[in-house]
């Protein structure tokens, strides 16, 4: 079968991980136009043919996720209507990801929400990067591939100098178990978790602290930070047991300079996150893991399917 021709389109968002990937498949980068009418109203339109091809949209989710999301779907829809042959989406940072249970009767369900909405619009798959919970795609209507981020940690854990002993690595949460012994079992270090509830007016309450941390390396691994709240209150706690070092580990990381500044006031000596949002860099601080290879290896193994 010939393969299908590529076209990489990011939205509106800068991303260099977006130009990172498009490298790694040899594919140009190709931006959106826009025209911005005078109520605000916008004209997208994608600058190049796209009939018959294989198209990628790559977004990235922003403060404004909704807006993101909107601008996906026109893309979408836009590379249907054009006559795209394939058509994915691509969200390193899955918009709406954390609410994917109903906590309050009267909620909904976005992060289906929008996995339907891409499907309506024409979308044929989408791929992603450690969803909150990973299950929640056996609901999706749409196609969708939910990539781990746990093979990247164990391997920058291994290159760590620590030894295995001396390292620890920590759920925050119940939610967070899973992944932590599945990358603790890789590298056949000790491992520890905390029970999280989050109260109704957003403050944390921590419980069933057990283990040792005493002159231990402690890695609390997360698959995101929003308010910082978690992991301050985990390493604040951390730090009085009297953990040696403690390192936070976590997917989705901090957009924000004046989070990071917080977060360096609290007991964390170090944050490793990932580049699937536009993180803020501070490279005293934050050392940044790319889930480049991890998103083109994939995105390859896609160009298989008709
Ligand atoms: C929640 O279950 C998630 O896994 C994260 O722990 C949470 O989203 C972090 O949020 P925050 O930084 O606001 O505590």
């Amino acid at each position: 079968m010939k393969p299908v021709s590529r076209t990489f389109v990011i939205g509106s968002q800068p991303s260099a991980l977006a130009t990172n990937v498009a490298h790694l498949l040899g594919c140009e980068v190709t931006s959106i136009r826009a025209k911005i009418f005078d109520d605000g109203e916008t004209r997208l339109r994608l600058p190049v043919s796209v009939a018959c091809k294989e198209i990628i949209i790559f977004q990235t989710i922003t403060d404004q996720p909704d807006a993101v999301i909107f601008e996906t779907l026109r893309l979408v829809d836009a590379a249907k209507n054009s006559g795209a042959k394939a058509i994915t989406v691509v969200f390193p940072c899955y918009p709406y990801a954390r609410q994917d249970r109903i906590v309050q009767d009267g909620c909904g369900l976005p992060p289906k929400l929008v996995a339907k909405l891409l499907k309506t619009a024409g979308a044929d798959r989408q791929v992603t990067v450690e969803l909150h919970a990973p299950k929640q795609i056996d609901d999706f209507p749409l196609s969708t591939f939910n990539l781990s981020t746990e093979a990247l940690f164990a391997d920058y854990l291994r290159q760590r100098t620590e030894k295995t002993d001396e390292i620890l690595l920590f759920a925050p949460d119940r939610s967070a178990l899973p992944r932590v012994q599945s990358i603790a079992k890789a590298l056949g270090c000790d491992f520890d978790w905390v029970d999280k509830q989050r109260l109704v007016d957003g403050s944390l309450k921590l419980s069933d602290f057990h283990g040792n941390v005493r002159g231990k390396s402690v890695y609390i691994v997360d698959d995101r930070i929003d308010t910082g709240g978690t992991l301050i209150a985990v390493a604040t706690h951390l730090k009085q047991a009297g953990a040696k070092r403690i390192v936070g580990i976590v997917t989705h990381g901090v957009t924000s300079i004046a989070l990071l500044e917080h977060l360096k006031t609290t007991g964390l000596d170090r944050l490793v996150e990932t580049d699937t949002r536009n993180v803020t860099r501070d490279k005293n601080f934050v050392e940044v893991l790319s889930v480049a290879e991890l998103l083109a290896k994939k995105l390859k193994s896609l160009d298989k399917i008709d």
